[in-house]
């Protein structure tokens, strides 16, 4: 009897499993400063900028865990959870999610149910409580700040410190940064007592523009850690140890080729060992050359069309027209003149579209005037997507 295979050990659609995330180490190590400065009560709070699937929200899972393994009260959730998120949503979910964290820590005998059934009682005052004069007492708080406080002052013999994980958090610069600015000034209003509050938010930010740009003194409290895509050292090691978990060798060689055909990129690199690695026949046990050969030829268009999608064809008119051009240029990098040209766009128009499409992540400002596609895949892809529009024009 043959054993049977270990299950696709890459999955694009999910977030790492923290104990598999690999890379990021100064990332990791400047988290793991902040923490403890936190934790220490001073004002120490970091930001993660980066595109689509570059691994923000694998970081975040993987700061929460090493959070926790600091016995900090660790919370993670997507901003994508609060429809129309305002100061005061935004609050209330804030202690929400300590509530439920603590309650989820008390079933796990972490907390003492003393401590949860203190926690449960805190709410902010708002609106609706001051109508019902009853529901009103000494664990009803004027604002988050306040809230905050009464719920470190239960915790603090039992916890080190809150750590908030907020991802999809690119709604917080909304009206110039609105409720980053809100929870910067709730973060400084708890410095004053010293309470270990720390606010990580994640997501495809604009915050790490260069200073001087209006964000300056938020950099200062959200430092941003900007993701990129893995070194090949990174990308060496997430293959490895996936395939070493599943028991599968690979050969030397293939290295090269798929650091070249995926960039490092970890969702396309995911999603290109996960088709590679599907592609084993039941008796196989090292991936080869020619699993990769195989993966090659229909891999943009099948495996990467959903992701790819969002950049070309959920974009408008003007984006398409352009990015078109980029993909169908013969080198790699286009100048301003030479796209404008080839567009027969006036140079002032042309500037807005090119700023929404490095905000929306699909190309890539390298130098100034010289913009690249975030992937040269990309490229591939909207090559392909208009072959099959003339074919069936
Ligand atoms: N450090 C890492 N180690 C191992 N795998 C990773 C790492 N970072 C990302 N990945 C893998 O890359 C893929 C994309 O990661 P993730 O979902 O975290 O990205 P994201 O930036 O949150 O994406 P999105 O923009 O869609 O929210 C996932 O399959 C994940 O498992
Ligand atoms: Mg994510």
């Amino acid at each position: 009897m043959t054993a049977q295979r270990s299950p696709n050990p890459f999955n694009p659609g999910s977030p790492v499993d923290p104990n598999d995330f690999v890379g990021r180490v100064s990332e990791l190590e400047n988290f793991k400063q902040k923490l403890m400065q936190t934790a220490n009560g001073s004002l120490a709070n970091m930001a993660v900028a980066g595109g689509y699937g570059v691994g923000k929200t694998s970081f975040l899972h993987k700061c929460k865990a090493l959070a926790e393994e600091s016995n900090a009260l660790a919370i993670y959730f997507s901003l994508n959870e609060i429809d129309e998120l305002s100061k005061e949503r935004l609050a209330a979910f804030l202690i929400r999610r300590i509530k439920e964290k603590v309650r989820e820590e008390m079933i796990l005998e972490r907390i003492s149910n003393e401590i949860f059934k203190v926690i449960q009682r805190i709410k902010i005052k708002t609106e609706k409580i001051e109508l019902s004069l009853d529901e009103e007492d000494e664990n009803t708080f004027p604002n988050l700040q306040t809230a905050l406080v009464a719920a470190w002052k239960t915790l603090k013999g039992t916890k080190k410190a809150i750590v908030f994980l907020l991802d999809e958090a690119r709604v917080l610069e909304r009206n110039r940064a609105e409720l980053l600015l809100y929870l910067r000034a709730v973060l400084e209003h708890l410095q004053i007592e010293h309470i270990p509050v720390m606010i990580l938010p994640a997501g495809k930010l604009t915050i790490t523009g260069p200073t001087g740009t209006g964000f300056s003194p938020l950099v200062r409290t959200f430092q941003p850690a900007l993701l990129e895509n893995f070194s090949r050292e990174e990308a060496n090691a997430f293959i490895t140890k996936k395939l070493n978990q599943a028991g599968v060798e690979i050969e030397l060689i293939a290295f090269e080729k798929i650091y070249n055909a995926t960039e490092g990129h970890p969702f396309v690199l995911t999603a290109y060992m996960n088709s590679a690695y599907s592609r084993l026949l039941p008796e196989e046990k090292k991936l080869t050359q020619a699993h990769f050969k195989a993966t090659d030829v229909d891999f943009v268009k099948a495996d990467l069309a959903p992701f790819f999608a969002r950049f070309y064809d959920q974009t408008g008119r003007n984006s398409r027209k352009i990015l078109s051009v980029m993909a169908n240029f013969p080198r790699e990098e286009i100048s301003f003149s030479e796209l404008a040209k080839k567009l027969a766009f006036e140079m002032n128009e042309l500037s807005p579209h090119l700023g929404k499409l490095v905000q929306d992540g699909s190309i890539i400002r390298i130098d100034r005037g010289k913009y690249k596609l975030f992937h040269h895949l990309l490229g591939e892809y909207i090559k392909s997507r208009q072959q099959k529009n003339n074919s069936e024009a």
